[in-house]
């Protein structure tokens, strides 16, 4: 099905072209269109042109309407002010435009990008033996959202989980499994996430404590470590027990989170082990690193500790092992030369911008990053507690993922619940919507604030019926399911030749941003931009509901369009949720 242009995206042509007409020597001239609520649009561009060609800016916006003949689109425009233009557009263009979108049932209209590349995606990023916290809830909430927001737009997305599954810990893990094999065995074939975490937080904790009170083990501990990172088989093999172990548990909660995580996009720091000493070696020879006082470094102006002194990033330890900045450095080698990435994306906490900071100006430097392949930091911000603190359990230690997700959930039930028999939700219904709300209501809160910022976990406010929630905008679609299914006879069907009252004007206008906001919400990787659109859709819908009686309608024809118009209104809000990794239940 072929894209639909946008109602504003033609005022905006048939404005520069007149704008141009009426000042050839202005170039490419932006009438600046925004919606407005005097008329649907409003063009402030011209004061600022008419500034810069020394003409009086009334004038000019006269000369402008002028050449813009009222016709298919435009039903009104007029000068305002002291050179605004205000712009009506027909009713019968709005639904004919509607109609456009609503007969291209999978892309509802959205053109994709005018020029789609590659990305690749570092996100949904935990750790092997650890517990997941709330910081990997946001990478991978974040990350799948633009994850399909980029495929929506015809990027080609490459996904990598870049677990950490490497370093120093793992001697110590890998020599008390060694010396204790059946550790991670399993009495059946079947082992939940769970019992796998279980398993991990055990074992790490025995190992640990003979760690601390046995020199011996101590010493078999990190000869161990050598061992693993040299590629010994057997040191390699038990190595991968642990991966594997892991790997049960990140999928269960990453099925709780209903989100789609594939086994060969898992490439953790493991996976660069053989590019290291490669990569050291091309930044010494390129004196992009140096040697300082046995490690090999690299050096910036405005990167300084406390003390003044500049603080370098250690690409190779003075012993000769391998850090964090060194995986990510052949990360991103191999990323823009194997994957042929031209963006490179990484959903990452806040708190490592230095580091990200530092590893793409010596990428930089190192020329394997330049105009044409660039990386960006998609930081976040840290989950708070109610208190407005960083979220911690009320013994101090870190939340478990696992127990909020579930928690999120239980209470949505209960929400569900609620309603269930008025709605005639059989209790099957029940839990998978509570599900669906739930795990909704984390991802919502997450998406609809600008990533960068802290958040405060609230599930009291998360799971709340009115405001700007998850269960708001799911209610909003159900509604209108829900009328669909009492519709009977009555087809939705546009009537272009229909006038169109006030909300039924504000809610069209708005269905016809859809395909722009997806667009722009790709491009700046901003996601919490399209939850904030969809959130008014939905409040349009209300206004809607308030002054447009749909299946009482006066007319037939009346009912049927305005059955369209609602259904429209479902399916953005379905896409637009389904983007955001959000399901919307048909019935709630
Ligand atoms: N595993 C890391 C953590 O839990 C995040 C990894 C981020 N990605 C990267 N390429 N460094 O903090």
């Amino acid at each position: 099905m072929a894209s639909v242009t946008s109602l504003s995206d033609s005022v905006q042509q048939q404005l520069a072209t007149a704008l141009s007409a009426a000042l050839p020597d202005a170039g490419s001239a932006d009438p600046l269109l925004r919606r407005s609520d005097r008329a649907d649009f409003q063009a402030n561009g011209i004061l600022a042109l008419a500034k810069k060609a020394k003409a009086n800016p009334r004038e000019l916006a006269t000369q402008v309407v002028e050449q813009v003949r009222s016709g298919d689109v435009i039903k009104d425009i007029e000068v305002s002010g002291p050179g605004f233009l205000n712009i009506t557009i027909a009713d019968r263009a709005i639904t004919e435009n509607l109609a456009a979108r609503y007969a291209d049932s999978d892309r509802l209209g959205v053109p994709f990008a005018a020029h789609p590349g590659t990305t690749v995606i570092d996100y949904a990023q935990p750790n092997v033996a650890k517990e997941m916290h709330v910081g990997h809830l946001r990478s991978a909430v974040i990350g799948d959202a633009v994850v399909q927001l980029l495929e929506f737009t015809g990027e080609s997305v490459v996904r990598r989980h870049h677990i950490g599954d490497w370093g120093t810990q793992f001697g110590m893990l890998i020599q008390f499994l060694d010396e204790h094999p059946h550790e991670l065995d399993h009495k059946s074939a079947q082992v939940s996430g769970e019992e796998a975490m279980s398993n991990l937080d055990r074992l790490y904790k025995a190992a640990r404590k003979l760690f601390d009170s046995d020199e011996e083990f101590k010493t078999r501990a990190r000869r161990r470590v050598v061992d693993l990172q040299a590629g010994d088989p057997h040191t390699l093999a038990v190595w991968q027990k642990f991966v594997d172990e892991s790997k049960i548990y990140f999928f269960s909660v990453f099925e709780k989170l209903d989100m789609e995580i594939r086994d060969p996009d898992i490439v953790g720091e493991s996976g660069y082990n053989d590019m290291l000493a490669e990569t050291c070696r091309l930044l010494e020879e390129s004196g992009v690193a140096v040697r300082s006082e046995g490690a090999l470094c690299v050096f910036f102006e405005d990167v300084k500790g406390p003390d003044g002194n500049p603080v370098p990033l250690i690409v190779q330890k003075s012993d000769g092992g391998y850090g964090y900045a060194a995986t990510d450095l052949s990360a991103i080698r191999d990323r823009v030369f194997n994957l042929k990435a031209n963006s490179l994306l990484y959903v990452v906490d806040a708190r490592q911008a230095l580091h990200f900071r530092m590893v793409f100006e010596t990428a930089r430097r190192a020329g394997w990053l330049n105009d044409d392949v660039t990386a960006f930091q998609l930081a976040f911000g840290t989950v708070l507690g109610k208190d407005g603190k960083p979220f911690k359990t009320r013994e101090g230690e870190t939340v478990k993922l696992v127990d909020l997700l579930d928690e999120a959930v239980e209470r949505a039930t209960a929400v569900v619940r609620e309603k269930a028999e008025k709605v005639g939700l059989s209790e099957q219904e029940v839990v998978e919507n509570g599900r669906y709300v739930g795990i909704g209501a984390v991802k919502y809160a997450d998406l609809s604030t600008s990533a960068v910022r802290d958040y405060k976990f609230d599930l009291d406010q998360m799971v709340s019926l009115n405001g700007d929630t998850s269960v708001y905008l799911q209610y909003a679609y159900a509604r209108i399911k829900s009328i669909l299914r009492k519709a009977g006879e009555a087809r939705p069907t546009a009537h272009p030749e229909l006038a169109l009252a006030p909300a039924e004007r504000a809610l069209g206008l708005h269905l016809d941003q859809f395909g722009e906001t997806v667009l722009e919400v790709a491009a700046s990787h901003e996601p919490h931009k399209l939850a904030s659109y969809l959130y008014q859709l939905a409040s349009l819908l209300t206004t809607f509901y308030d002054q447009c009686p749909v299946l009482k309608a006066e007319t037939p024809e009346q009912v049927e369009n305005r059955l369209f118009l609602v259904d429209l209104t479902a399916r953005t809000l379905h896409k637009g949720m389904d983007l955001l990794g959000i399901r919307t239940p048909e019935r709630l």
